[in-house]
């Protein structure tokens, strides 16, 4: 098994491992930022450059440092390679330029945005943006679109990671939506402004690491950290059932697929439940989600349930 070192820690991998899997073995501060990798999604990375990493030893056989940052979601680690990401100047100056470039055209519109509070290049920008943009020039808009009854298309926030093309092409039937044109005409779009209804096509929302993909059915009804997760499945015949519920006082507000630490849906649920599935009969609510990323939603939410005998008083 090749043996790699991640920021001055080791661990020996699988044949084929990427640096960004051997990182997120390790865990911790050593693992790169992803913006288009998904785990879960065939053929996704390699389009935005976030996880890029300093190679300061190529291997045991060739130890040549690689002379350009190389993106670690797609490169293969071999035994005895060297790998900095955060003791890398290089590295951070580098990410900081990709973070520039992917707020060219985003718009900053945080305090309106749905994706805020769990949104990737919010995170993202908050640790290795600048403070302002050197931009001049005017920035590409486009009109917001209905893709369905549920789901928002707002293109203008659209970092074209393709995550949700390869979420439609690998979890529906039909795909009817990618990217057209090219450069930077480049945008998601359907075929002839199709409504996408497929059974799973909901999950583009979740892996959208920005507010371009929305859920309609939440849309401005909440900011997400004012919201309770809680984990809860139902018995449906089309995926697993299990969700996360995200509550507003006793109703649901909305519904997702659960996230890992990096915040990658494992197991993709159904519209039926995403959708239509908004009361509490509908579920069994099994308890608080922890939300294991860094993130906004994690504060001030009581995971263990609060003993009856406990006065609020004693609790502040
Ligand atoms: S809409 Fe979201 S998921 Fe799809 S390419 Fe754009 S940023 Fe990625
Ligand atoms: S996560 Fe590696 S290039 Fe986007």
């Amino acid at each position: 098994m090749p043996l790699v070192t991640i920021d001055g820690k080791q661990i020996e991998v699988p044949e084929g491992t990427t640096i960004l899997n051997a990182a997120r073995m390790i865990g911790g501060d050593v693992v790169p930022p992803a913006m288009c990798y998904y785990s879960s999604l065939k053929g996704s990375g390699g389009k935005c450059r976030t996880c890029l990493v300093e190679v300061s030893k190529g291997s045991e056989k060739d130890p040549r440092p690689m002379p350009k940052l190389v993106a670690s979601c797609s490169t293969t680690v071999m035994d005895g390679m060297e790998v900095k990401n955060k003791t890398s100047d290089r590295t951070l100056d580098a990410r900081k330029g990709v973070v520039e470039f992917l707020l060219i055209n985003h718009p900053l519109d945080c305090p309106i945005c749905d994706q805020a509070g769990e949104c990737d290049l919010q995170n993202l920008a908050f640790e290795h943006g600048m403070e302002h943009s050197r931009y001049e020039f005017e920035r590409r808009e486009f009109d917001k679109i209905d893709i369905g009854e549920y789901i928002k298309l707002h293109m203008t926030r659209c970092i074209l990671c393709y995550r949700c093309v390869y979420t439609a092409d690998q979890l529906t039937e039909k795909r009817e939506h990618g990217i057209i044109k090219r450069g930077d005409q480049s945008e998601i779009s359907t075929y002839i402004q199709n409504a996408l209804d497929n059974d799973f096509i909901g999950n583009v929302i979740d892996v959208c690491p920005v507010g371009a993909l929305t859920d309609k059915t939440f849309r401005f009804k909440s900011r997400v950290w004012y919201t309770k997760p809680m984990d809860a499945h139902r018995n449906c015949s089309k995926c697993s059932g299990n969700a996360v519920v995200w509550m507003i006082g006793n109703d649901i507000a909305r519904v997702t697929a659960r996230k890992d630490q990096y915040g990658e849906v494992k197991e993709f649920i159904c519209n039926e439940c995403r959708f239509e599935k908004k009361e509490m009969s509908d579920w069994t609510i099994e308890g608080p989600r922890h939300i294991n990323r860094h993130s906004v939603i994690s504060a001030n939410k009581y995971e263990t349930p609060i003993p009856e005998h406990t006065t609020l008083l004693n609790k502040a």
